[in-house]
């Protein structure tokens, strides 16, 4: 495994659209594994292909519950709806307020090339949305109600730590 150098806003390449993967081979397997590490490494909840530079439909998932593997996900349901912080491993440093579905419904393909479902809620739902966006080139910037200051996000982030525990009931 490596760690991949992420590409940050202004680069071109997280404003293009991602190709579909169709070879399920040991290429696919490293890049995986490298995004899995840099993720982790930077702190991060999501990677998406693009922010390492590689236009494919290929994005890792951690919320804290164990890694998700994605490959060509889409989403085939949402509903409810959640107004919440969000931040970009490719935008360091920046904040913003944005909306969306409490739950969404991904299908998609793992490491073997078997389609498997994923049912998100909360923050899953949240970052589901947030690294699909990136294989289309949208940044949460895009679509953000508003951008907030550093104080602010002191504030949200010590909800957000209670928040990113997962329920028991
Ligand atoms: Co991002």
């Amino acid at each position: 495994m490596a760690l991949r150098s992420i590409v940050t806003e202004g680069d071109e390449i997280l404003r293009k659209k991602c190709r579909e993967i169709t070879d399920y081979n040991e290429k696919l397997w490293t890049l995986l594994d490298d995004m899995a590490q840099t993720m982790y490494n930077a702190e991060g909840v999501g990677l998406a292909a693009p922010q390492v530079g590689l236009l494919r439909r290929v994005v890792v998932i951690d919320i804290g519950e164990g890694l998700i593997e994605l490959i060509n996900p889409v989403i085939v349901s949402k509903s409810g709806s959640q107004v919440g912080q969000e931040g970009c491993l490719s935008c360091p440093g920046e904040w913003g307020i944005v909306e969306r579905p409490s739950t969404v419904k991904v299908e998609a393909f793992n490491r073997n090339g078997e389609k498997f479902e994923l049912e998100g809620h909360e923050l899953l739902a949240r970052a589901l949305c947030h690294e699909l966006d990136h294989l289309d080139g949208t940044i949460f910037k895009d679509v953000a109600i508003k951008m907030i200051d550093n104080e602010e996000v002191t504030a949200n982030s010590q909800k957000r730590k209670i928040r990113i525990r997962p329920k028991k009931d």
